[in-house]
């Protein structure tokens, strides 16, 4: 009987089978696990939008990173949450502020770990803003500025990549001039080229309380409606000289993935954002999904799309999971 149709079941028929013709896998040194840091002594407090995701205090910080490092984790990106924030975010570009103090505490306990510095201003400015605000509307020129300092402040705390989230225009070629200048040639820029003004970052603004008090950042993140919109900001950042590209948040816009895989050659970052993951965790902690399952096959779709490294506050669980 001649044969009218392809036998697809024929590679799936056991788990040897499947293994030996899986063609993509999530694996440890793939993945980028963000740490939230305060003031303070022997802080270690839930966000309770993000159950199993912490603020930590530098002490605690040091406790966290031996877990961190026994999961098998080889970089973490940082993000400092300063007590005292003013108008124009003088914390983020303070060499003995929050973040650069975390910075150099984990690199001096562990040399090895690759240690990420997510550069914006909202962590820091009373209003929540990733710049500083004239008239009303966030200058971006001014605010290049301190997202410079910011960087070369970070850098000088031992920061191994530097990673501007604030979507200023520019942002990529003034951050890499005050590297340069500062000595820091070696320093890489991982740009948030492509990220949207996005509702699934609810939760990382509790954590890092910083909501914007008023307005709201649609003037400098993209509109979620835009695709090509998201090339033309991953080109500029590649002509300034970014050295990877992330696309935020990732599961709802993984067509910008698949893009930037096909258009540049640098690495691209899938950042797993806050909202996608407490969604995961509501949803498991009612018993209605199971959670190894979602999340590996979130990861994996990342991985499928053309990420070569996803930035999720899952990583800890997922070490777990792959130990078995
Ligand atoms: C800073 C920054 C944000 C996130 C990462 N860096 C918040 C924002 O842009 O409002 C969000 C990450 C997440 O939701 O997990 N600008």
């Amino acid at each position: 009987m001649a044969q009218t149709f392809d036998r697809h079941r024929r590679l799936r028929s056991s788990a040897a089978m499947r293994n030996l013709v899986r063609e993509n896998h999530v694996r440890m040194e793939d993945l980028i696990y963000p740490l939230f840091v305060v003031e303070g002594n022997n802080v270690k407090k839930e966000i309770p939008s993000m159950p199993g995701v912490y603020h930590f205090s530098l002490d605690q910080l040091a406790i966290e990173m031996k877990e961190v490092v026994a999961a098998g984790i080889e970089s973490v990106i940082m993000f400092g949450v300063p007590e005292e924030k003013d108008a124009c975010g003088t914390g983020a570009y303070d060499d003995s502020a929050i973040t650069q103090q975390a910075i150099r505490l984990i690199k001096e306990a562990y040399p090895e770990m690759i240690v990420i510095a997510d550069t914006c201003l909202c962590e820091y400015t009373d209003h929540g803003h990733c710049g500083v605000i004239h008239d009303g509307d966030v200058d971006n020129d001014e605010s290049l500025k301190l997202l410079a300092q910011t960087a070369v402040s970070q850098a000088r705390a031992g920061a191994d990549i530097i990673a501007p989230s604030n979507m200023m225009d520019g942002f990529v070629i003034a951050i890499r001039e005050a590297l340069d200048e500062a000595g820091f040639t070696h320093i890489p820029i991982m740009s948030y080229a492509v990220k949207y003004a996005s509702a699934f970052y609810g939760p990382f603004r509790d954590a890092a309380n910083s909501a914007p008090q008023f307005g709201d950042r649609k003037t400098y993140q993209m509109d979620p409606s835009n695709s090509r919109e998201g090339l033309r900001e991953a080109a500029s950042d590649v002509k300034e000289g970014a050295d990877f590209l992330i696309v935020k948040p990732g599961l709802a816009f993984m067509d910008m993935v698949v893009r930037l895989r096909e258009n540049f050659n640098q690495p691209i970052v899938a950042y797993n954002v806050s909202g996608e993951y407490s969604m995961v965790k509501a949803a498991a902690a009612n018993g209605w999904i199971d959670e190894e399952r979602i999340v590996m096959e979130t990861l994996v779709g990342f991985k499928r799309a053309g990420a070569d490294l996803i930035i999720t506050y899952h990583a800890k669980d997922v070490s777990k999971w792959l130990k078995g």
